[in-house]
Parts: C-alpha cells; structure tokens; sequence
C-alpha cells in the first residue's frame, strides 16, 4: 500500500474527537504539523502514529499524507510503528558517547532485559538509539516521551529513574 492511498480500517469516535481537539490547539496550522503529530502520539498507548490516524489529520489540515510520513520517518521523537508505553530514547552522540553513554545503555539492557528495539514483556519499556537531542550538558541523557533526563552515569541513577515509571 502505497502512502497515498487511504487505509481500510475506521478511527474510534473517542480517538477521532481527542484528536480534532488537537488540532483546534494549533489552530489547524500545517505548518505545525510536528507538534500536532508529538501531541497525537502521546494520547496513543503505543506512543506511535497509526496509518489511520495519519489520513485523518491529512483529510482533516489539509495536509499531503506524504508530508506526514515524511516527519514520522524523519524525526526520532516520532514512529509509525508501534512502541512501548515509555520509549527510552539513549542518545548515541559524541558528548554522551565520551560520557559513557555505551555503559548506560548496557545498564537499561541489563535492568530491562531486553536489547535495542525491543519492548518489555508489559508494553512499558523498549530502548531505542537516537541522535543528539541537545541536553550535551546532562550527558549521558534520554528522552522519554518527549522529557529529557539526564546525568545517568551511575547504576543508581538509571535505576531512580526507571522507578520513576513503574
Ligand atoms: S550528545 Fe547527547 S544530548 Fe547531545
């Protein structure tokens, strides 16, 4: 199926209407079409932009449903695949790499028992590699939906903040 043509499947009433409401938030304005897809995400539990839900927004800006995907492959704080509840983002740029970013993510691996990509048993956590995000004075540091945290250079601190969502 190619990106243009619409999917088979409806959208829930409940979904449809959250996110009209978030479109009236940003006015309906394409040209924020980032934010609406980062604020669409976070109301799915999978964290994630399902193909229905980008035609709704496409029909609905207007927008070209390949622009669409063209920010969900583009930028990493976004997906068109499923994930987990909490998408632990582990930047694997230069100033976290120098600040052992290879040991926290040896650390998550180890804690969450899974390998990058893959999702907990319960839904709740998956590790993916990301590109700077900017938080280079906190390195090493993730982003999880959308929050940075940073300063993980110690088993206790990787473990303060996975209590954080369990
Ligand atoms: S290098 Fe990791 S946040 Fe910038």
């Amino acid at each position: 199926m190619t990106a243009e043509t619409a999917p088979a499947y409806p959208l829930s009433a409940t979904l449809a209407q959250k996110i009209d409401g978030i479109l009236d938030a940003h006015d309906h304005d394409a040209t924020q079409i980032v934010g609406i897809l980062l604020d669409v995400q976070d109301i799915i539990p999978e964290q994630f932009v399902p193909e229905a839900v980008a035609f709704y927004i496409a029909e609905k800006l207007p927008i070209k449903v390949s622009i669409i995907y063209d920010c969900l492959t583009f930028y990493s704080a976004l997906s068109d695949k499923p994930r987990a509840k909490y998408p632990i983002q582990v930047c694997r740029s230069v100033v976290c790499k120098v600040n052992d970013s290879d040991g926290l993510l040896e650390i998550l691996k180890k804690y969450l028992n899974i390998e990058v990509g893959e999702i907990t048993y319960d839904g709740r956590f998956m590790i993916e590699e990301v590109p700077c995000f900017g938080a280079c004075d906190m390195a090493p540091a993730v982003r999880i939906n959308g929050e940075v945290y940073g300063n993980l250079y110690s088993e206790e601190n990787i473990k303060a903040l996975l209590a954080k969502f369990i």
